[in-house]
């Protein structure tokens, strides 16, 4: 017979945290969110660690450079997606760990060949207005020049007019040589009134421009996520399939972190998986996904370094209605917790476990953390900001991101669902979506950030492990629900989203 569960499968939304005494130093200023990634034994560290406690999912609309870069300087980490050809990763990577804050690869390049038509093409193309003249137009090519607003007049100058007869030549330009470092590049900014400051080498070639604009971001940011040679952390995700000629690809491009992408990681496939990274390479490597203590401990077994929880609780995700598996998140999260606490009890050997999928509002990551795990992945959360890989579109009076599953016949990731059987996807697990588009990344996160450091206070807890000790957590009926939005009131237009 089969065996039944007595308790239901519950959601996030279905628990609440009480309050607990809040000290007087417990202030939000003083809540430290930095939480292992890798396993550690008691006393030990963890080779890796996140300053917050936040991944981006492995997938095509959420996980690639851009957003990797934009995270690890939040303090977090992205796991760049793996549904693409090994050598695309591999150079995702490479991009992610070659880049130098502030300093940005020149995007708009021409020749002074080209003409005034090319410039303005250009610019409404890329929305650009700076761009760098190079003997070859490429974005590495010897310096020439540089075309901005101010070197042109398009009431006056005929289209067809040489970009060589009117750029700022290089010998009027203020330039900075490789190695100089971002102060120094930011104090000739300031010196020189510059808006840009190309940098170039010993043979004159560019090699980046650093712009005014972006001298706020380029400050130091003190939860950056960075590696022993000062670059940026990011991790990528893998398959049970090709790992063999993958995995050394982007071990060789310098990835810190890998991560098994399946939506069922109980499976001897994973097993196989982990054998090998752990035979040949010494790059700590995350499975999953798992719903319970028994495909927590499978996985430990083998070798995982951390575990990633949740089967078919995602945004874009309708796994449970296709094949009826899956588990709700934090009945999840909770026996798989449990199981990691006792295992470590056991062997002194922590086990980092990752609630991946379900996130809908902020204090669901609270939640999450308090209920056991060290940091959480979300893929619709991240969709959203400009960074995502993902056009930004209109509809309706709304501008909203696309976002679509690794499921969904657009990513056609049959590796994810693979049972072993044919290589291809025979029905789909995922949808196509749009979510609401909601700005920048580091201004969403900070407000997320606050409301997880406000609650923590509530809880008189000042680090997550205190939280996860402390938290008193209450399942919450239909009709308090109700209780907790704002109720029997008439709304007045909120300046302020819902969030
Ligand atoms: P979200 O944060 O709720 O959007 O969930 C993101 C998570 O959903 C990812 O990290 C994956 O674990 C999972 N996921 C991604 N694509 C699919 C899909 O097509 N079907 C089911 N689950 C998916």
């Amino acid at each position: 017979m089969a065996t039944y569960y007595r308790e239901p499968s519950r959601t996030f939304s279905e628990y609440l945290l009480l309050p607990n005494l809040t000290t007087k130093d417990c202030t939000p200023d003083k809540i430290m969110l930095h939480t292992p990634m890798t396993k550690f034994t008691k006393g030990g560290l963890p080779a890796l660690s996140l300053n917050i406690p936040f991944s981006s999912a492995v997938m095509q609309a959420v996980s690639d450079d851009r957003m990797a870069v934009a995270l690890a300087r939040s303090g977090g980490i992205s796991f760049l997606f793996n549904s693409q050809p090994v050598e695309e990763q591999a150079a995702m990577v490479r991009r992610v760990k070659g880049y130098k804050s502030g300093f940005v690869v020149s995007q708009s390049n021409l020749t002074p060949d080209h003409t005034l038509r090319d410039v303005l093409a250009l610019k409404a193309k890329t929305g650009h207005s700076t761009v760098a003249v190079t003997d070859d137009g490429t974005p590495n090519g010897k310096l020439l020049g540089i075309v901005t607003g101010r070197d042109y007049r398009t009431s006056r100058d005929p289209l067809h007019k040489r970009v060589g007869d009117f750029m700022t030549p290089f010998f009027k330009l203020v330039c900075g040589t490789s190695g100089l470092t971002l102060p120094d590049a930011n104090d000739l900014i300031w010196e020189h009134k510059l808006n840009c400051l190309p940098i170039i080498d010993g043979q004159q070639r560019l090699q980046y421009l650093v712009f005014r604009k972006d001298y706020d971001q380029n400050k130091e940011n003190p939860l950056e996520l960075l590696d022993g040679n000062k670059s940026y952390v990011v991790g990528a995700g893998i398959n049970t399939r090709d790992y063999t000629t993958r995995v050394p690809a982007l071990v060789k491009a310098g990835v810190d972190v890998l991560v098994i992408d399946s939506s069922d990681g109980y499976s001897e496939w994973q097993r196989d998986t982990i054998a090998y990274v752990k035979s040949n390479f010494d790059v700590p490597i995350g499975a999953g996904n798992v719903v319970d203590r028994e495909g927590f401990l499978y996985l430990v077994e083998a070798g995982a370094d951390f575990i990633k929880v949740g089967i078919g609780g995602g945004s874009i995700c309708i796994t449970r209605e296709q094949k009826g598996i899956g588990r709700g998140q934090a009945s999840a999260l909770i026996e798989v917790a449990q199981a990691r606490d006792q295992y470590f009890e056991e062997t002194g050997t922590y086990i980092p476990i990752c609630s991946d999928g379900g996130i809908v509002h902020d204090y669901h990551i609270t939640l999450a953390l308090a209920m056991g795990a060290d940091f959480v992945m979300m893929g619709r959360y991240f969709a959203r900001f400009d960074e995502s890989p993902t056009k930004k579109l209109k509809v309706g009076n709304n501008f909203v991101k696309e976002f679509w599953g690794e499921g969904s016949n657009r990513a056609r990731n049959w590796q994810r669902y693979d049972s072993g059987g044919s290589d291809s996807l025979s029905f789909e697990e995922g949808v196509d979506s749009y979510v609401p588009y909601a700005g920048g990344l580091q201004e969403n996160m900070e407000k997320t950030l606050s409301k997880i450091r406000s609650t923590m206070c509530n809880c008189g807890a000042l680090a997550i492990d205190e939280l996860q000790k402390k938290a008193r957590i209450t399942v919450v009926s239909g009709t308090s629900l109700i209780e907790g939005g704002a109720h029997d009131v008439m709304l007045k237009e909120s300046a302020f989203s819902a969030e």
